[in-house]
């Protein structure tokens, strides 16, 4: 491990607003924070957001700071990306971002029935080789995951640079008839990103350099707890640039 990446691990062992669970606390059982993030984490009773596939923390922070009024948890696996977001809250002193590092695959876990009221995933890794579909975070399966905290009236928001991840999940959305409140192609210039949809974190900004469009799904699971795989045409050419990864 580089030295850079220990002291960033060390120096999360020390922040308040990072939470790290054993594998043994997390795998197959119900980890202690679970259903009491409100009264024995942020002490209050606002709205718990979270960010999936956090990176450095970008997103989570910057909605943190606008919404005083509300509660966020970004979540990935990698520590020393985390770290970013962790130090920048820890010198604000803001007491309404978290960070949780774990596997998405765990979130089950985490949090209980009814206990979250929005869920953002930014620029996820869009898993575009059709063997991977299960790993998309909106596939049938983690929509199954989120729909066992997920509130009733929560929404889910999906921002994007891939235009194959983004018509894969429109049709997930359509496949099971989720009410969609927003659905944009191209955020920018058109009003949409004028609100927390205007925050950007370094993969945006350099997606915008690449000229890419910025596209956005904004949805609820309308009430449903499994949810079916589309037919979905995997076409390749819709990320042509990406299909390295
Ligand atoms: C492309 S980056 C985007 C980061 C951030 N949202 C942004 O816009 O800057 C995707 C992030 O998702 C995380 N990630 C991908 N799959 C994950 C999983 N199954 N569990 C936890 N984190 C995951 C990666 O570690 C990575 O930091």
């Amino acid at each position: 491990m580089g030295k850079d990446k220990y002291r960033r691990f060390q120096e999360n062992l020390t922040f308040a607003n990072m939470v790290q669970p054993d594998f043994e606390e997390v795998f197959g059982k119900e980890y202690r924070l679970k259903g009491h993030w409100h009264d024995e984490f942020f002490r209050n009773p606002n709205p718990i957001i979270l960010e999936l596939g956090c990176g450095r923390g970008e997103y989570t922070v910057a909605l943190a700071e606008r919404n005083p009024d509300r509660n966020y948890i970004g979540i990935d696996i990698k520590g020393a990306r985390m770290w970013r977001g962790a130090k920048t809250a820890t010198e604000r002193g803001m007491a309404n971002a978290a960070f949780l590092r774990t596997r998405i695959e765990f979130i089950n876990s985490f949090f209980a029935s009814g206990e979250v009221d929005e869920i953002w995933i930014t620029f996820p890794d869009p898993q575009l080789k059709k063997q991977r579909v299960k790993k998309r975070l909106t596939s049938p399966q983690f929509l199954g995951y989120y729909a066992k905290f997920l509130k009733p009236e929560g929404v889910v928001h999906l921002k994007t640079d891939s235009r194959h991840l983004h018509e894969y999940t429109k049709a997930v959305i359509e496949r099971n008839a989720l009410p969609l409140l927003a659905c944009g192609d191209d955020i920018y210039g058109t009003g949409m990103a004028d609100t927390d949809l205007s925050i950007q974190t370094a993969y945006e900004r350099k997606f915008r350099e690449q000229g890419l469009p910025i596209t956005y799904l904004r949805f609820m699971l309308g009430g449903r707890s499994e949810f079916e795989a589309p037919d979905f045409e995997e076409d390749d050419n819709l990320d042509a640039s990406r299909l390295g990864e």
